[in-house]
Order: C-alpha cells, then structure tokens, then sequence
C-alpha cells in the first residue's frame, strides 16, 4: 500500500483550507475547513463556494489575480461567515496551484490563531520576560557590585595618587552600573500610584528647576501656560518623573546641536476620552505638552519607543520612556508623540480631580 502523502497533508491540515476549481466550485476542503464552516465536504463539493462562504472582499477579483499572476494574495482583517455561523474575523490567504486546471487554494486562518502568531505581540511579551529577568539580575549584581565599590575605595588609600585614577575608574563606573539597576528595579517595582489634587503647573515647575541645573543645562526653557487649569488627580512623585524624563529625553537628542529650546505648554481639552475596557469613557481634557526643536526621534524605532530597552543613544537604556507609560497607563492617562526633524511633541493627557478632593 503506498501512502497519499497529499490525502494525509490535507487532512491533517490544522487551518481551515478550502481547494476552488477553475469555475470558483469547491473541489475539496480539509476537516478543519468542515468544522469551521459546519458543513461537511459531501455537501459542499460541486457547489459554487459563493453559496458556502461569505467573505467581505472583493473575491472574486483576487481569485483571477492569483489565477493570472500565478502568485499568492493575502488579506487581512476580513469578517468570514457561512450559512451556518455567525462571521469570525480572519485573515485569508490564496494561492494558486501549480498545475494547469485554474484551481486556487483557499487559507483561512482565524484572527486568533494569527494574532498568536504577530510578531509584534511576540516581542511584546519577549519584552516582559525579559524585564524579569532583568530585575532578578539587578537585585543580584547590586550586593557583589557594593562589594567591588567599597573594596576599591579602600584599595585607594593605599595607593600613589597616580594608582588611584584606576580606582576612580572602578568607583566611577560601578556608579554608572548601580543607577543602571536601580533603574530597572525601579521599573519592575512601581507601585500603584497614591492620587491626590494637584496644581499641574507645581508639578511642572519643579520639573523645569531641577532640569535646569541639571540635565537640562544647557537649553532654553519656554513656559506656555494655561493658567486657569483647574488641578489634576495624581500620584504627583510618579508624574514629575514623567515630566522629568521627558525633558531630560528633550535634552538629550539636542546635545549634538549643543542646546536648543524646550517648550512646555499645558491647555484644556475635552474631546479626549479614554475609553474604559467597561465601555465607559473617562475624560482627560488636562493636555501637558513638552515640546522640543531638536532632530526627532530616529524613525526606525519610532513606533517601539515605548517599550522598554528600545533606545536609539549609544549608553540608553531604553527605560525613560517605558516607565513614562506605565506610569500614564496607571492613571488612566494617554500619552501621545509627533516628531519631525526640528520639532518633537510628547503630549500627555490627564484627568480633572473630583470635586470631593478640591479641598486638600
Ligand atoms: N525628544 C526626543 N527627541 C528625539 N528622540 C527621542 C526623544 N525622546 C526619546 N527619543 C528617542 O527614544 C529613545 C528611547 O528613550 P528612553 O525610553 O527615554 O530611553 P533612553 O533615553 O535610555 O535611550 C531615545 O534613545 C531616543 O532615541
Ligand atoms: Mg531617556
């Protein structure tokens, strides 16, 4: 007996897969393709597969396209329904079959079997184990670490002042190490925040006076204030880090132009809604802006640098801005970014205190 390897690759086929004569009947469809349609291959064998399945895209045309072209087609994000089920978001997938009767095959895949397989989910969550493991292995270096601090520092004592340089060295960067860990301790270990009313514009202004002795130096900063902001409802620690990184970010990408301007600028806005996973919709119309004029975010992380190690400087970490949106994703704020060469917004948007807190 000799084995059909293409009966059994067909049959075992774990996506519903549908084989399409030249006239658009259906030749043939795997197990998977008789489940998912509740069907069975008898019945829909011969039949126009327009009577079995509903697809809303222009088929047809896709079909004679694979036809002429000889190569596959896919769309994504189509809603697929048959007499007997309700429609299911899909992706589908037809190629053409390399003899010369016209047939075409027909892949549907279900949107959660693809969304399993995104990349982009997959990195997702790549990033979330290795932040894990990340802080287990700061809360490891950092003990050994103290010990090499504090064994060069004594080393130091007894050394000629030109020996010592070298145990600056080991101090200096073991620093550099240290703040690097706290850093991703940190970021595994924000606590949920401890909201109270706050004036912005306090906030906001501690922000611009630690920067400006600080890490931000060496630029221009511009206050572009609404005055009459009624006060937020926030954990004020955890959002004056926001505005701190942000700034300190700001600062950083116009080094290489030796300084620039920083603009902050804070404006009401209702139209923003951040819709609840309930339904319900909670308004943040306190619009915070930090606005700077240096060379844009590098556009090839553009749209990754949220998540956490995804820097474009040469000594980041890549932690500023995920911790950014853990914090505002905390607070059921939203955060936002535009950026050109010459001019980058990071917009962020929060909630109004409840009447109840006005008095604190
Ligand atoms: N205002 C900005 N202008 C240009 N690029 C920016 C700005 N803010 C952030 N970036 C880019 O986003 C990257 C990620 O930022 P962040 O998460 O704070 O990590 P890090 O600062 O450690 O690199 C930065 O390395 C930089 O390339
Ligand atoms: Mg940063």
């Amino acid at each position: 007996m000799t084995i059909e390897w293409g009966d059994v690759l067909w049959a075992s086929l774990p996506i519903p897969a549908i084989l399409l004569n030249a006239d658009d009947t259906i030749a043939d469809v795997t197990p998977s393709a008789e489940v998912f349609l509740n069907t069975s291959a008898k019945a829909m064998r011969d039949t126009p597969v327009w009577d079995r399945i509903m697809i809303d895209a222009p088929l047809e045309r896709a079909f004679s396209r694979v036809r002429i072209d000889g190569s596959a087609l896919f769309i994504n994000d189509v809603d697929v329904s048959s007499g007997n089920r309700p429609p299911v978001h899909c992706n589908i997938q037809i190629g053409p079959v390399s003899d010369d009767s016209g047939k075409v095959l027909l892949l549907i895949e279900p949107r959660q079997i693809a969304d399993r397989m995104d990349r982009a989910s997959l990195s997702k969550s790549a990033a979330k184990s290795a932040i894990g493991m990340a802080e287990m292995l700061a809360h490891e270096i950092k003990n050994p670490l103290a010990g090499i601090t504090g064994a060069a520092q004594l080393l130091a004592m007894s050394l000629s002042a030109e020996d010592r340089e070298m145990t600056d060295l080991i101090v200096a960067e073991a620093r550099r190490v240290m703040k690097l860990l706290e850093q991703v301790e940190q970021f595994g270990n924000l606590r949920p925040p401890k909201r109270c009313s706050l004036n912005l514009h306090d906030l906001l202004d501690r922000a611009r006076r630690s920067a400006s002795v600080g890490v931000a130096a060496q630029m221009k900063i511009v206050e572009d204030y609404d005055p009459s902001l009624p006060n937020t409802y926030v954990d004020g620690d955890q959002i004056l880090q926001v505005f701190q990184n942000l700034m300190k970010n700001a600062a950083q990408a116009a080094e290489k132009n030796g300084g620039g301007t920083i603009r902050l600028r804070t404006f009401y806005d209702l139209s923003l809604r951040l819709r609840r996973p309930d339904g319900s919709g909670a308004p943040l119309p306190l619009q915070v802006e930090v606005i700077d004029d240096g060379p844009g975010i590098p556009p090839e992380i553009a749209s990754d640098i949220f998540d956490p190690f995804v820097s474009g400087r040469e000594n980041g970490t890549g932690l500023g801005l995920a911790l950014v949106s853990k914090i505002i994703a905390e607070h059921e704020g939203w955060i936002g970014v535009e950026s050109v060469p010459g001019r980058t917004v990071f917009r962020i948007s929060l909630p109004v205190a409840p009447k109840e807190t006005e008095i604190s």
